[in-house]
């Protein structure tokens, strides 16, 4: 039996990018979205769509605003309770606090425990999908990827490969990381909405043979995506080039094992070398934005204006536990503020856009995920635009919409979020 809802509100459609021409032309706002076996049919009239569908179960949102539901291109589920963990800057902030957290993860319980509290919790903040890190266990993987199936999620993670500067219960080997993530891929790549990530944590944990034998799966699985973490701190570059005196720069260290790639999602990417940003841009991969963890860790300032003016693929991420958020809201804020500090004020259409669309295109799934358009997986979220009494009296003198808008960018939270549609269904509120 098919399955119609009819949403009515306020319904943001992305038309264009707008980081191309005007950002504020970049949108349109509908009256209503027809959800059919969750997928969008189309945005329009109500009228218009309560005719082509009379039959259609109809939700009135009000005021308000209807979009696609968040998505996150780069968070680490298994340091959910570790998050906001104070006072270290990378290395320590690994060693002191995230690599004893990740040991749990050995223990399948406290893995599907995590891995269900992180999901809610990111749920109820608007985020429908997520690309993870586990830990190197691989009943971490099984952990996140059975939560976001029972959930109905699209979700992408994989196993988190080191084989070397981290304590012995969280090294693998480059033939085990290899066979591990191998078996994981296998079970789990594309089936229903889970899709598999090739993991290496990031260079200084991975020797050249683990990098090139995570290469050599990447290869052998072109339709999966790979993260791993780039030019985060100055410190980590310099670790990076003691280790690999014979690489060029950071990338290199990927790049000469088979891990550069369209599909690469490169978390952070602050403190690249021209050689680099062209390279990245070359090949079409996605430099992944984490304005909170930048922040938090105190890693220093992305430049979105030059990385969108030479072409660069950008997706926007809370790095959950270096980041200080599960809300991406909370993550266009930091977004905007880090633009300021580096001269350019992020206009909100693109804020909402890299939060929604841009990942999403990160991921490369911008023609299933991310925007509100005909044939799209019905993943949205409706966002209350006076959730609470500081915005509200901030917006009740609102122009427009991007200025109706802005006050919960920077000022919400999971309050705003009213209710989460997974592929048609409500799943939150
Ligand atoms: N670099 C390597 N691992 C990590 C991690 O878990 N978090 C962050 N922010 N950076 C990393
Ligand atoms: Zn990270």
């Amino acid at each position: 039996m098919t399955s119609e809802t009819l949403l009515t509100g306020r319904v943001l459609v992305y038309t264009g990018s707008p980081f191309e021409g005007d950002p504020a032309g970049a949108a349109r706002l509908d009256e209503a979205v027809l959800i059919r076996d969750g997928r969008v049919v189309r945005t329009g009239t109500a009228r218009a769509l309560r005719s082509e569908a009379p039959q259609a179960k109809t939700e009135d949102m009000g005021d308000a605003l209807i979009t696609a539901g968040f998505v996150d291109a780069h968070a680490h589920y298994p340091q959910t309770a570790m998050i906001a963990s104070w006072g270290k800057r990378l290395i320590d902030w690994l060693n002191t606090y995230t690599f004893p957290e990740e040991m749990r993860f050995a223990d399948p319980a406290y893995a599907a425990e995590i891995a269900g509290r992180y999901l809610d919790l990111t749920l109820s903040n608007g985020t429908t999908t997520v690309a993870s890190y586990c830990t190197i266990h691989p009943e971490s993987v099984e952990a996140f990827f059975t939560a976001a199936r029972s959930r109905g999620l699209r979700a992408a993670a994989g196993k988190t490969c080191m084989n070397r500067n981290a304590p012995d219960g969280l090294c693998d080997t480059a033939q085990s990381a290899y066979d591990d993530s191998k078996a994981l891929l296998e079970r789990w790549h594309g089936t229903g909405r889970l899709s598999y990530i090739v993991t290496p944590r990031f260079s200084p944990t991975s020797t050249p043979d683990q990098l090139s034998a995570l290469g050599a799966l990447w290869s052998e699985h072109p339709d999966c995506l790979m993260q791993t973490h780039l030019s985060e701190q100055p410190d980590e570059v310099d670790w990076v080039k003691s280790l690999f005196p014979e690489a060029r720069d950071y990338l290199d260290t990927y790049e000469a094992h088979g891990l550069l790639g369209a599909r690469g999602l490169y978390g952070h990417a602050i403190y690249l070398e021209p050689r680099e940003r062209d390279r990245l841009r070359e090949v079409g991969a996605a430099l992944i934005h984490c304005p909170t963890s930048n922040t938090f860790i105190g890693s220093g300032l992305f430049n979105m204006a030059l990385a969108k003016s030479e072409g660069q693929r950008v997706g926007l991420a809370t790095d959950t536990g270096g980041g200080s958020s599960f809300s991406m809201l909370r993550t266009m804020a930091a977004a905007y503020e880090i633009g300021q500090l580096s001269g350019t004020a992020l206009h909100p259409a693109q804020l909402y856009w890299l939060a929604t669309a841009g990942s999403a295109d990160a991921m490369h799934m911008g023609d299933r995920i991310g925007n509100i358009a005909p044939g799209m997986e019905a993943d949205l979220i409706a966002l209350d635009l006076a959730s609470t009494p500081a915005i509200a009296q901030r917006v009740a003198s609102a122009d427009d919409l991007w200025e109706a808008l802005f006050p919960t960018i920077m000022m919400g939270d999971d309050r705003a979020v009213k209710v989460v549609w997974i592929n048609g269904h409500r799943a939150h509120g």
